[in-house]
């Protein structure tokens, strides 16, 4: 056979295969029941206790290297070989006995590797069971081939088998107790370990994005001032074209008017992020709900109307005033309208309901565009996602926000092709009155 790569040891192969506890168990124990049946055979044996030893010891062997083999070939069904093959070896112990003089043989000696060994595989009861039953077949050995064994001789044999049997049986049951334990914690720790990682890991893109929200939030706050001083320029250049009846002076009042629009989103835009970043706290006022929900609509009506979009309002009587903070509420509602109006098409409609039922009042915001398909249902709420062009991603993320610091909700429902109704439900809050 061609040797492809330099072995570091010649032993390295054969000593790997040994470290599994079991294999390892398997060569300890034929090792010393061979070579306890060879020494047996190093000193000329009484007449009435010749076997042939040298042939046994090499069948003996043979039979040990088998077991070896089916342990290596099928770990699984260790235990099992192993119980098999002490069954075998108690049985061949047994007929050395019975065959070379029974209680006077030195054949007995073979039962000490036999028990202990397995005792250390089996454990301190399975141990003390196989002194009980290497007594027993010492002393039916003897009964059957005589002269008979002394009880004396029985209890000693069973000693120096026990002794060491439970001894070492209950140093490997402590053995695996704490190996298994170790086990667990090892199991425990990596668990925490893989949970720390991915904590860690979320950590440190919580401080990207923070570092993202400080860049963004101060060049919002910069952009502002310019966007001041162009909206005052383009409003003082309005009122100069305005007016001139000229082809020139309509159409550079048209122009002026786009960079007053533009102008406005951009500032509509960077006041999103800032009220975002700042995110105040709520101030709460008994108001009207329904004053303000119509307050929004005749707010966006014109905006609407000049995409070709109806505005419809219906409001509940029932629903009463109550504890709300204006401002932060009429955002959460401008940004569902907002949303409506940008998803619906030309001609089409977005209504704006209130309702009450029991203690909360429902505001919902319903548009006729193309719905919300469930991949995109499953992002709704993350912050910065959007599938438009010009849009920040922080409307829905910024409402869901307001209603929590109200105490409320807000739920959707949408079929592809069939529109969205997003619903935000608040509970009725009064003012305390000492
Ligand atoms: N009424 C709706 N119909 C269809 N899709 C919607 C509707 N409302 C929200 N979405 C989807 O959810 C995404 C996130 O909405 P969100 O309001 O948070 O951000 P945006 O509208 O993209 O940007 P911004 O509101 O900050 O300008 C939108 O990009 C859109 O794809
Ligand atoms: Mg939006």
């Amino acid at each position: 056979m061609a040797v492809t790569a330099p072995t570091r040891s010649p032993w390295a192969a054969p000593l790997r295969l040994l470290e599994r506890d079991e294999r390892l168990f398997a060569v300890l124990l034929a090792l010393v029941m061979v070579g306890g049946l060879a020494t047996l055979g190093l000193v000329p044996l009484r007449p009435r206790h010749r076997v042939d030893v040298y042939s046994l010891v090499i069948w003996f062997g043979l039979y040990k290297a088998g077991i070896l083999a089916l342990v290596t070939v099928n770990p699984r069904a260790t235990r099992r070989i192993f119980t098999g093959a002490l069954c075998i070896d108690l049985l061949l112990v047994f007929s050395l006995l019975y065959l070379t003089g029974g209680a006077d043989s030195p054949f007995v000696n073979l039962f000490i590797p036999l028990v202990v060994v397995n005792a250390y595989y089996f454990g301190r009861w399975v141990g003390l069971l196989l002194t009980l039953v290497a007594g027993l077949l010492y002393w039916t050995a003897a009964r059957l081939a005589p002269p008979d064994a002394a009880w004396t001789a029985v209890a000693v044999v069973m000693g120096q088998l026990g002794l060491p049997a439970f001894a070492l049986g209950h140093v490997a049951d402590r053995e695996r107790r704490a190996r298994a334990e170790v086990e667990r914690l090892n199991a425990e720790v990596s668990g925490t370990l893989t949970r720390l990682q991915a904590a860690q890991e979320e950590l440190v893109e919580a401080e990207r994005m923070a570092t993202v929200g400080r860049v963004v939030l101060k060049v919002a706050h910069e952009v502002r001032n310019p966007i001041a001083a162009i909206e005052l320029n383009a409003e003082l250049l309005g009122d100069m074209v305005q007016g001139r009846v000229s082809e020139d002076g309509t159409e550079a009042t048209a122009l002026v008017g786009a960079i007053r629009d533009q102008v406005a989103a951009l500032d509509a835009l960077t006041e999103e992020y800032l009220a975002f970043a700042r995110f105040p706290r709520p101030q709460f006022d008994e108001d009207s709900v329904n004053d303000m929900v119509t307050a929004v609509a005749e707010f966006v009506r014109p905006l609407a109307a000049r995409q070709g979009i109806g505005v419809k309002v219906a409001t509940d009587a029932t629903v009463p005033p109550m504890e709300i903070d204006r401002t932060l509420l009429r955002q959460a509602v401008l940004n569902l309208v907002k949303n409506g109006i940008e998803a619906a098409p030309q001609g089409g409609t977005l209504i704006l309901t209130t309702r009450r039922v029991d203690e909360t009042v429902e505001i919902a915001v319903t548009d006729s565009g193309a719905g919300i398909t469930p991949e995109v249902g499953r992002r709704l709420f993350e912050q910065f996602f959007t599938t438009k062009p010009q849009g920040t991603g922080l409307g829905l993320s910024i409402s869901r926000q307001i209603l929590e610091d109200h105490g409320g909700k807000i739920r959707w429902v949408s079929a592809p092709g069939e529109g969205a109704t997003f619903t935000m439900t608040l509970p009725i809050r009064k003012a305390e009155h000492a």
